[in-house]
């Protein structure tokens, strides 16, 4: 602190005194010394550490005994023949179990990206990572007879950011595209580059989003209530946790759509500014 009055510049740090907790923040006054401040935070560390707890608790609570049913259930049709009515009991639990299993891990990861617990950032390539997503979509595609593309400008930056959850981002916005566009259409994922930032999107020729619901498409478990939507499963957290990562890493996405025409999802990132890994305005 004392370092505060040489260099002129406001500094902040965390000390601990008697058990609790106090933020400490030193501000120079010209001609005259030094302003301190000390701010109690120990409830604050308190509530920063429950919110991990719960996480981890409910985490570890809700997915073991997922683990025993699915593995019981599997377990079912290795011990003895089953009739065909049991075999497809025992499938639909398994089923059933998996799309629990994706909605307690989406609800995870929302809950740790809102309680800022995610991993460091770390320097990564955008386009490889969505050139591999499309690559591993190329046969939900081929299934859904859906042509699924992908155009790159070469030499893109790198960003600062978190791999699995850029990752996410990817796989949620073109597995939507592939979802909701009918047999013969196409998706194109498409990356470029200004000096600051980076685009990523990703268009459809599928079933478009009404006006009236696309200011509630990135709220969580909204879905389109149409017959032709809805008739497609999912639970409406996709997009809520697309748009927590992107915010997560100082970027936007936005949305255009036209019914029986198409939509197109746009995510801006930051690109660091020079060399020393500082994330440029949004
Ligand atoms: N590319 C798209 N074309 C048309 N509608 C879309 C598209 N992407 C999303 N939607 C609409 O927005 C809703 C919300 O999308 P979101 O990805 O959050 O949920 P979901 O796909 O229904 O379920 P989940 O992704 O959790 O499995 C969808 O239910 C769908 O109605
Ligand atoms: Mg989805």
């Amino acid at each position: 602190m004392r370092d505060t009055l040489e260099v002129g510049q406001a500094r902040t740090e965390e000390g601990t005194v008697d058990n609790r907790t106090y933020l400490l923040t030193a501000a120079p006054i010209p001609d005259v010394g030094m302003m301190l401040e000390m701010q109690d935070i120990t409830y604050l560390k308190e509530l920063d550490r429950a919110k991990s707890d719960f996480v981890s608790i409910v985490s570890h609570d809700l997915r073991s005994p997922l683990t025993s049913i699915l593995g019981f259930a599997k377990l079912l049709k290795r011990i003895g023949p089953l009739n065909e009515r049991q075999e497809r009991y025992v499938q639909q639990i398994i089923e059933v179990t998996w799309s629990m299993e994706a909605l307690i891990n989406n609800l995870l990861d929302l809950a740790r990206i809102e309680a800022g617990m995610d991993e460091e950032l770390e320097l990564c390539s955008l386009d490889e990572i969505a050139a591999q997503v499309v690559e591993e979509m190329q046969g939900v595609a081929a299934e859904r007879e859906v042509r699924l593309r992908f155009a790159v400008r070469r030499d893109l930056p790198q960003i600062l950011g978190r791999p699995m959850r850029l990752r996410q981002v990817v796989s949620n916005l073109v597995s939507n595209a592939l979802k909701y566009t009918p047999p013969g259409g196409q998706v194109l994922v498409g990356l470029d580059a200004t000096d600051t930032h980076l685009r990523m999107s990703v268009a459809d020729t599928g079933l478009g989003i009404p006006p009236q619901d696309l200011p509630h498409i990135f709220e969580k478990f909204y879905r389109v209530q149409d017959a032709e939507h809805a008739s497609r499963k999912g639970t409406g957290l996709g997009l809520a946790l697309v748009k927590s990562i992107v915010e997560s890493h100082g970027g936007q996405v936005v949305v255009k759509s036209q019914v029986g025409k198409g939509t197109i999802f746009t995510v801006i990132l930051p690109v660091p500014d020079g060399s020393d890994g500082e994330v440029g305005q949004a």
